[in-house]
């Protein structure tokens, strides 16, 4: 088992380049199933999700190469229509397989994917939206879909992130067209869109609330980029706030930042943003201030994923904070390794109220989910002494060389075998 040592108190400096976005390039990975050709994708982070999605192409016949950030697909001679349950397990996001399979072979079969940290998943709205699309969708002792998709009207009861990418996915390879209603809004949709596009889909309305897809076009297979990550780049900025210095991250839309942002202005730090640049400076000593309530949404409004490393990083301010999380019901189990390091925070369902600490002091902690492992790293840096933080298998799920990126911006971070 390796931890990582952070030794805090070492204000951060420089300028990095923000890896490609982990929820990007899954549901780009499972398009791949609806191409003709070869499909090169650039800017993938390596990262343990990643493995797994390679794994479950594998599966289904595809021919897969990695080259640093670099993966190659070839679906040319994928036939399968199973993915096992080993393969299901492996990570939550299994699920948008489901789409492009059963657009590209008329049939999926496929057990419930991995159980999830962060409470329960259901995946009830990806079902309803394939069912609208024409195909029958059977529940028993795994999932078996069944019938060419025609398209259709898929109107979503609430915005999933995933089952819009899954209906997008779906509705592409369908025979007619689609329109998908309350559709997710966030970034990576768009992403998912321009590469889908750029095959030759035709796919209208990424980042608004309806989304249309043409159908029946032939996909070749062809060159993308993956969109940088907007939550690494919403860590890395909140190590910045919680240790000081000066940050200046590239590779991401500010745009996409814009209420982490707003809530580091507010907190007292400056914020210059451009569209080549995010640059963060917290002067060294400078008070940092607790801000009006942050209360977690579907995009645009303030990411979910973000909520732990800013809640790490306004741990030792002063004032207090109120954290609402309306997405998900177990998401503040970092509050209680924030705790082993002088936090006082104290949570009620989804409430969480920060009273700010004068200081950290560092603590063995451990990371029990992959963004509270993000934000423990943060508070980390802004302590006083060493942290000792483990579960790591939970970070390298999202960020790419975390200990790396921090020690590129004059971090004192090391990961060691325990
Ligand atoms: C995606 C992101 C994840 C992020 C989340 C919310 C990926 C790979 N993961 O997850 O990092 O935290 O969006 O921004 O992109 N729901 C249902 N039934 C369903 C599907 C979802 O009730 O069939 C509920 C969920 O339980 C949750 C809410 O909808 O409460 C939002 O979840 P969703 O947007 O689907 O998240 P994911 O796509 O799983």
């Amino acid at each position: 088992m390796s931890v990582m040592y952070l030794r805090g108190g070492v204000p951060l400096e420089g300028e990095l380049s923000v890896h490609g976005a982990k929820n990007s390039v899954l549901p780009i990975l499972a398009a791949c199933l609806l191409a003709r050709g070869p499909v090169t994708l650039t800017n993938c982070p390596r990262l343990t999700d990643v493995t797994a999605a390679l794994g479950i192409l594998r599966q289904l016949g595809c021919r897969v190469e990695q080259e640093g950030h670099t993966i190659v697909v070839d679906p040319t001679g994928a036939a399968g229509n199973a993915i096992s349950e080993e393969q299901m397990r492996t990570m939550r996001s299994s699920i948008i397989f489901l789409g492009p399979l059963l657009a590209r072979t008329g049939e999926a079969h496929l057990t419930y994917p991995g159980g999830c940290e962060l409470g329960p998943r259901p995946i009830d709205l990806h079902l309803d939206a394939i069912r609208a699309m024409g195909c029958e969708v059977v529940e028993d002792r795994g999932i078996h879909c069944l019938g060419r998709p025609t398209g259709g009207e898929v109107q979503l009861s609430l915005p999933s992130v995933g089952a819009t990418e899954n209906a997008m996915l779906c509705a592409v390879g369908a025979t007619g067209p689609t329109t998908i209603a309350n559709a997710a809004r966030e970034p990576e949709i768009g992403d998912l869109q321009h590469f889908l596009n750029s095959l030759g889909a035709d796919i209208r309305g990424a980042g608004s609330s309806t989304i249309t897809v043409e159908g029946g076009r032939t996909l070749s297979g062809g060159e993308y980029a993956v969109m940088g990550d907007r939550i690494v780049a919403a860590t890395l900025l909140s190590a910045a706030v919680a240790a000081g210095g000066r940050v200046r991250l590239k590779g991401v839309d500010w745009r996409h930042l814009a209420t982490v942002l707003s809530v580091f202005h507010q907190a007292g730090c400056r914020v210059e943003s451009k569209m080549e640049f995010v640059e963060l400076e917290r002067a060294r000593g400078a008070p940092l201030k607790g801000v009006p309530t942050i209360r977690t949404a579907p995009y645009p409004g303030f990411p979910t994923d973000a909520q732990a490393p800013v809640m790490a990083a306004l741990a030792a301010s002063q004032g207090c904070t109120l954290f609402v999380e309306t997405m998900f019901d177990s998401r503040y189990r970092h509050v209680q390794e924030l705790l082993r390091m002088g936090a006082d925070i104290t949570t009620e369902g989804r409430v969480a109220l920060v009273r700010g600490v004068e200081q950290l002091h560092g603590a063995r902690v451990e990371a029990v989910d992959l963004r509270g492992g993000g934000a423990l790293a943060a508070a980390a840096l802004g302590a006083e002494g060493t942290t000792i933080l483990s579960g790591l298998h939970h970070i390298d799920r999202g960020y790419e060389g975390l200990e790396e990126m921090l020690c590129a911006l004059g971090a004192r971070v090391e990961r060691r075998e325990a």
